[in-house]
């Protein structure tokens, strides 16, 4: 055997080994989740038959650590999808082959002369198109990089795994957004804050010695969505992330993630000259303080090439700040950028700080603080600002920062992790959420100066455009804790893609992708999500209320409660009730009682709709998510019943028709939290 022939056999005998695990895994009743979205089950019987004469041989030239990925994901996903092995070679053989790269990888591709259409689509874009090769029908993956072509070939698997046809394709696209991240907020001795489904998904301890193979499917399924970025710890950082020990093992995360695109970016500490440089200060406007940022910089780029930059939580919630020496924001985020800006790295100043200042509004203090410097910060710095001016509660206006910085990178800053919703036990399908803010209009330039176009650059041409997602991923063996919440992994890398996609499509291509093609069950699936958000509105936070709910962990109702150190965190500050009505804005108490009610009644319809799915959705996934719905009722019951209670006291109204009366006394609900 030649080594051509021996590739090509060794491939033959690998897609044999694929095909024979994914038979007997679609057989076997349970699922636990772990391969989200990135299944490769053969797919139903009329599909199969359209598909394999259309692919029928995978041409992958070139050889890189992308190049490999990209042509494992082909061979494996085809031969899984078609339910049979796809041969893989360099050369087209018949109709049916399926070539990808890039004009530098592919001499065919190369041969095909779309330079013109490739440089419009950019560093990371891709395009599909059915072409004849000579004389075989043939479908082309091209892209200016190998990472683009490995996107192309994710949207191109997506296209069979959700049924849609692939004879005539002419697809081209390219990401709206530069940046897309997650971000963790992972602590360095592997808890989570705000984390609900597991530990750390990086073993600080063992590494880089020991690399969790986990790591790998990480980057593989952010690769699958186009996420190009991760931020690795916790916005309230710890400074040794930046010795040279922990550098050293972000070094091997960085390497297993470098062949999927994903780029790695830290939490820098604003006080780490102090922290670990010995400095007496970490003034930003002192020489020896900005002298050890760059040399630190350095380093950290002496170690990976490719790191992303800093993202910095300053003067927020206790954490150190430029503020601590009188200096400003502006004094801060730019010192860091004249740092990394020689290495192309980029600033990612958080917007949630929240000063309290006389005659104080939460909802304004972010306004306070940054706007009165647009136009100040260098070129490298982005301020990501939350969707809105609270917290990630489960309804709030858009933050009113965006529209207002003109001169100033904003980025978005949305929380996947349910930390406000419901933790892992609710289902809630938050793109939902994203989308009213991202359709938001702020009117700054007129009627249609949606967020969107704050975010994408188009209104204010900024340069640096991105969104982050704070991760709802751990150890847990389905990744997210519950297995509809990697239904919004999936959106976030789908919407930073492309900002317009509407939750319905995104909703349809996730079930078809990770649970099932039956139209009837996909029917049923898609309206839950769909729903899901406001049902979670009308059980917790009804009318414009937010900020309701127990201190401290975040979990369950406690309108009532006052004993936090700060006004602005604690619920009374928020909903100010008293018996002429509550909120900022008066509420009426029926339309209240009501929408607590309907919440209630959603979970009751979900749960039967769900048990209704038995049979069409394996036993194992069934059975869990049916036993978090029935948590999700304990807790809509407890939401509607503990906060109807408490503002019965000021309304003292009976409730209106329709809604059921409480099970306990206020006293109860008061005395014990919600258990998760
Ligand atoms: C919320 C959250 C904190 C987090 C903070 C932030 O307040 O409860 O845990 O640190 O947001 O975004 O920085």
């Amino acid at each position: 055997m030649n080594s051509e022939q021996h590739r090509k056999y060794g491939s033959l005998v690998g897609c044999l080994v694929i095909a024979m695990l994914f038979a007997a895994a679609s057989e076997a009743q349970g699922d636990d989740g772990y391969r989200l979205w990135c299944r490769y089950d053969q797919l139903p019987a009329q599909a199969l038959t359209r598909y394999r004469t259309q692919v029928s041989e995978i041409v992958v030239s070139g050889k890189s650590a992308t190049l490999d990925v990209l042509r494992a994901e082909l061979v494996d996903g085809c031969s899984g999808l078609l339910g049979s092995p796809v041969p893989s070679g360099v050369e087209v053989s018949r109709d049916g082959a399926v070539v990808a790269g890039t004009p530098q990888s592919s001499p065919l591709i190369k041969s095909l002369h779309w330079e013109a259409q490739l440089a419009a689509l950019g560093p990371e874009g891709f395009c599909i198109h059915s072409v004849r090769l000579s004389t075989h029908r043939a479908i082309v993956i091209a892209a200016n990089s190998e990472l683009g072509a490995l996107y192309g070939t994710f949207h191109f698997l997506r296209l069979m795994q959700t049924l849609q046809p692939i004879d005539k394709l002419d697809v081209s696209q390219k990401p709206r957004l530069q940046l897309r991240m997650l971000d963790h907020w992972d602590n360095l001795d592997g808890s989570i804050e705000r984390g609900y489904a597991g530990r750390s998904l990086w073993n600080w301890s063992v590494l880089p010695d020991v690399i969790d193979p986990r790591l790998q499917d990480y980057a593989r399924a952010n690769a699958s969505i186009g996420i190009n970025g991760s931020l690795l710890n916790n916005v309230n950082a710890n400074a040794q992330i930046l010795t040279a020990e922990y550098l050293r093992k972000v070094v091997a995360i960085a390497d297993v993630f470098r062949p999927y695109g994903v780029r790695v970016f830290l939490s820098a500490r604003f006080s780490a000259p102090i922290d670990l440089g010995g400095l007496k200060t970490a003034d930003p406007l002192d020489p020896e303080v900005a002298a050890w940022w760059k040399k630190k910089a350095d380093e950290i780029y002496q170690f990976i090439p490719d790191f992303g930059g800093f993202v910095v939580k300053a003067n927020s919630e206790g954490q150190p700040g430029p503020r601590t020496y009188n200096r400003n924001h502006v004094d801060g985020a730019n010192m860091l950028a004249a740092a990394l800006a020689p290495h192309k790295g980029v600033v990612i100043w958080r917007a949630f700080v929240y000063d309290m200042k006389p005659g104080y509004d939460r909802a304004a203090a972010a306004y306070d603080n940054l706007q009165p410097f647009d136009g100040q910060f260098a070129p490298n710095v982005l301020l990501q600002v939350k969707n809105g001016p609270i917290d990630f509660q489960p309804r709030e206006p858009f933050h009113p920062l965006f529209g207002a910085m003109p001169k100033t990178q904003l980025m978005l800053e949305l929380q996947l992790t349910q930390e406000y919703l419901g933790f892992s036990n609710h289902l809630v399908f938050l793109p939902q959420m994203w989308r009213e803010v991202l359709d938001s209009d702020t009117y700054s330039k007129g009627s249609g100066s949606t967020v969107m176009k704050v975010v994408d650059g188009r209104l204010y041409h900024q340069s640096l455009t991105g969104m982050a997602g704070v991760a709802n991923t751990g150890s847990d063996r389905n990744w997210t804790g519950h297995q509809f919440a990697q239904a919004n992994w999936y959106a976030f890398g789908r919407i930073a893609w492309n900002p317009d996609l509407a939750s319905s499509q995104i909703a349809d291509e996730w079930i078809k992708m990770t649970f099932t093609q039956d139209p009837k069950a996909v029917e049923t699936i898609a309206g839950i999500m769909l729903g899901s958000r406001e049902a979670a509105v009308d059980y917790m936070t009804p009318l414009g209320l937010h900020h309701i709910m127990w201190g401290g962990t975040h979990y369950g109702p406690a309108p009532w409660w006052d004993t936090e150190p700060r006004a602005d965190w604690n619920p009374v500050y928020y909903h100010r009730a008293d018996e002429l009505g509550l909120g900022f804005d008066r509420t009426l108490w029926d339309e209240l009682a009501l929408h607590y009610q309907r919440g209630v009644d959603w979970v009751r319809t979900t749960r039967r709709e769900w048990d209704n799915l038995a049979g069409v959705i394996d036993n194992e996934r069934h059975a869990e998510v049916a036993k978090k719905l029935a948590i999700q009722e304990r807790d809509a019951v407890w939401w509607r019943d503990a906060v109807l209670s408490y503002f019965q006291t000021f309304s003292k109204r009976p409730l209106p028709s329709g809604v059921e009366q409480p099970a306990r006394t206020l006293e109860e609900y008061k005395a014990k939290s919600l258990s998760w």
